[in-house]
């Protein structure tokens, strides 16, 4: 079984659970701000469950890397949808701030 390091915090989640679903269903702020409220629910459109990833995860969709390509997002930071990525083995995961979190300072 997986585990998401966040911060400080161990999660477990089953092989190939949506990224997403898993910060949420533990109650980890993925979003900044008023992006609590305005996302697209998992659609991979909006751009705000941007998080940087260190370890297995699933590759990026089309719809992932269109939306990281548009700014304020850049496809050469390195950030993932978590609402677009699938766990498949230990990570850690760091969310940045700036409303779509496309910022430099880390929030967690
Ligand atoms: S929740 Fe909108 S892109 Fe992931």
């Amino acid at each position: 079984m997986p585990t998401v390091t966040v911060g400080e915090k161990t999660l477990n989640c089953d092989r190939g659970a949506n990224l997403r679903r898993v910060l949420l269903d533990n109650n980890i702020d993925l979003y900044n701000g008023k992006a609590q409220f305005i996302n697209c629910r998992g659609l991979g459109s909006c751009g705000t469950c941007a998080v940087e990833i260190e370890g297995e995860v699933s590759e990026a969709n089309w719809k992932e890397q269109g939306r990281l390509s548009l700014p304020p997002h850049s496809p050469t930071r390195g950030l993932r949808l978590a609402c677009q990525t699938k766990v498949l083995g230990n990570i850690k995961v760091r969310k940045y701030d700036g409303f779509w979190g496309q910022g430099q300072e880390r929030v967690w």
